[in-house]
């Protein structure tokens, strides 16, 4: 692989041992993935803190060896310095503020903590959540990144026209202390145009609607590019979020088009670029009620736990939770979670929307949610979600039934302890 000079001096030692280090492995990545060369970055979301049980024995021995053997693969402990990207941290294991009710270990809450003041002091902003463009890192169009979380990387990538493969601890932890990451895959615009084509045949229009699209088209091209045409209408950020985790989930898609929504095609020409569709989709009513069947793995009716908010709630969409449950109470069997990032949790506070949730029974919880942290209330055994994507996971991760549906569904299984669905 090509380095520049300053790439090359860093990679000597000219920054120290931990930008070595940190050269070092992006060296051996980008030579094992085929990169010709590194590209600049200034915008890295990577995994930074502690708080797994498995970390407990490594931050013993202090922070810096914690980053050292997970964030750059060195076996030896080095100084970390100051991140030399801007770089945010994702979702955690733990809720700050609501550890005790997710029942985590007091002691693993101290580890979290002190990981996040160890970091938080060489310049990690601590985000902590899957959607750090809803809490202030939007990529500009064409901005090279360095991000994990498929749900955020098919976001950056997709939606926002920011360019990024799925990354690892590792790649971030080097790409934070260098600016630099591997010049391959979604960073070459070759790479970024449509081979598949889905022909949209049944109206899209609601939340429903469009983590059921996204789910419909992971499993219809699995890690290809689909561009999408048809019947869809309403298309907003907050829809696109939703669609691009389920996508992300049944499938690993990292890029789409919709032309004339998404930013790098106006048209379908555009979106398939040099490149060609091999393979075309229909999705039409069958398939929209095929994909809300699959994503049912329950068959008890009686609901115990209702999460909402993954990927991490937008506010107008805490707000809406707060409307539906507005002078209601939950039922004495149900626990209902409402996961949305602290920044977003803080203005909610303030809109009142936090108080009518919990009025109505429910928490509003941030930092983290049940498929990362593997914490549910006590007991739970059937779930109902608005998430694709924790309907396809968290029944799996936790050992318990899960009822997919629409929000409203979801709040009236709250209600009523019963699962009624939306057909
Ligand atoms: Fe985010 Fe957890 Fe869902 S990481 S995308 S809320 S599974």
């Amino acid at each position: 692989m090509q380095l520049t000079d300053t790439e090359k001096a860093m990679r000597d030692g000219e920054g120290g041992e931990a930008v070595a280090a940190a050269m070092d492995l992006l060296i051996r990545y980008g030579n094992a993935l085929g990169a010709e060369r590194l590209v600049e970055t200034d915008n890295v979301a990577g995994a930074f803190n502690a708080s797994t049980p498995s970390v407990r024995k490594i931050a013993e021995n202090g922070m810096a060896e914690v980053f050292s053997k997970l964030n750059l693969d060195s076996d030896k402990t080095v100084e970390i310095p100051q991140m030399a990207a801007r770089t945010c941290q994702l979702i955690t294991g733990i809720d700050d503020q609501n550890w005790a009710l997710q029942g985590a270990d007091p002691q693993m809450v101290q580890m979290q903590r002190d990981s996040e003041a160890f970091v938080g002091k060489r310049g990690v902003n601590l985000m902590a959540t899957c959607t750090p463009y809803q809490v202030g890192n939007v990529p500009t169009f064409g901005e090279h990144c360095a991000w994990m979380e498929s749900s955020a990387v098919i976001y950056c990538n997709g939606a926002l026209g920011g360019r990024t493969n799925v990354e690892g601890k590792e790649s971030t932890g080097a790409a934070a202390l260098t600016g630099r990451i591997p010049y391959w895959g979604y960073h070459l615009t070759e790479n970024r145009y449509g081979n598949r084509h889905i022909r949209v045949d049944v109206p899209v229009r609601s939340m429903l609607d469009w983590g059921l699209l996204g789910y419909f088209t992971g499993e219809m091209v699995e890690e290809n590019i689909p561009v999408l045409e048809g019947d869809l209408a309403g298309v907003d950020l907050v829809k696109l979020k939703h669609f691009g985790a389920a996508a992300a989930s049944s499938g690993g898609v990292e890029m789409y088009h919709i032309p004339g929504h998404t930013p790098e095609a106006r048209i379908a020409d555009e979106a398939f670029g040099t490149s060609r569709a091999e393979d075309f989709h229909v999705y039409d009513a069958a398939a929209r009620k095929k994909m809300y069947d699959t994503l049912q793995s329950a068959e008890d009716r009686k609901v115990d736990f209702i999460m909402l908010g993954c990927p991490h709630n937008s506010i107008e969409q805490v707000g809406r939770i707060a409307h539906l449950l507005d002078g209601k109470r939950l039922h004495p069997d149900v626990a209902l979670w409402v996961h949305t990032p602290r920044a977003i949790r803080t203005v909610a506070e303030r809109s009142g929307y936090v108080a009518r949730i919990e009025a109505a029974g429910g928490k509003v919880m941030s930092d983290t949610c049940p498929a990362i942290s593997r914490r549910l209330p006590e007991g739970v055994r059937v779930i109902a979600t608005d998430s694709a994507k924790q309907a396809h996971y968290l029944p799996a991760i936790a050992k318990v039934q899960g009822w997919f549906g629409s929000l409203e569904a979801c709040i009236e299984a709250g209600l009523t302890g019963t699962w009624k669905g939306d057909f």
